[in-house]
């Protein structure tokens, strides 16, 4: 079974990225991946503390949900993350989340010495998100960061989904060129994570 994890990184449980991600996991689910679906707010995450507990054998030294989230997702063949752009960034949920993947960085590259952009990929991921205007280099910021939180992941960016001028909860729901783009996606990325598997 290919197993996958949803990351819901907006503090609105029903905003825009979480109703497009949903479509999408929908879609996914329809193509018959296993997902696992996890709202960041809901979990206690705190920040990265930097006091590199984690410098002996790669593990996180703060003890809370975020072990169990990372082995979920380290368990996993797929992510699919969303995300609303704060201030050009990701939101502080999610940013909390990956910061602690600094733990996994030190793995990675100062425990095992994998060159830089030499590791092996493991799993595929979907990024997903959302702001309220509309400039041309509304995800330029939000892209740079995934693109290294993905790395430490050992994961392809296989899809992005971008959407400008949604800020109003009940936005989303208002296109529904969004809702179907978001549905078709997720169908997508199930059909690439099986192929990719094997099945
Ligand atoms: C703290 C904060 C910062 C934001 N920064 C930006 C921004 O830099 N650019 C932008 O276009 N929208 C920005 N927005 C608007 C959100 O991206 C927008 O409302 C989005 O639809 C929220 O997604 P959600 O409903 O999934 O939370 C910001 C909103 C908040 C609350």
């Amino acid at each position: 079974m290919v197993k996958v994890i949803a990351i819901y990184g907006s503090p609105r449980r029903n905003g825009n990225t979480a109703i497009l991600l949903r479509e999408a996991v929908r879609g996914a689910r329809e193509e018959g991946v296993d997902i696992e679906e996890v709202v960041l707010r809901d979990h206690e995450i705190s920040p990265c503390m930097e006091i590199y507990g984690c410098i002996e054998d790669g593990r996180c030294a703060i003890e809370d949900d975020f072990q169990r989230v990372r082995d979920l997702l380290l368990r996993s063949d797929g992510l699919m993350l969303a995300s609303p752009v704060f201030f050009y960034s990701v939101s502080a949920h999610t940013k909390a989340f990956m910061d602690r993947f600094q733990s996994l960085w030190v793995k990675k590259y100062w425990i095992d010495r994998v060159p830089f952009g030499k590791g092996v990929i493991k799993r595929k991921g979907l990024f997903l998100s959302v702001g309220a205007t509309k400039g041309a280099k509304l995800f330029d910021g939000i892209l740079l960061t995934i693109k290294y939180f993905f790395d430490v992941l050992d994961m392809e960016l296989s899809r992005t989904l971008l959407f400008r001028g949604l800020d109003f909860e009940g936005d989303a729901q208002r296109h529904s060129e969004y809702l179907e783009e978001a549905h078709q996606a997720g169908r997508e990325f199930a059909r690439e994570l099986l192929a990719w598997k094997g099945h």
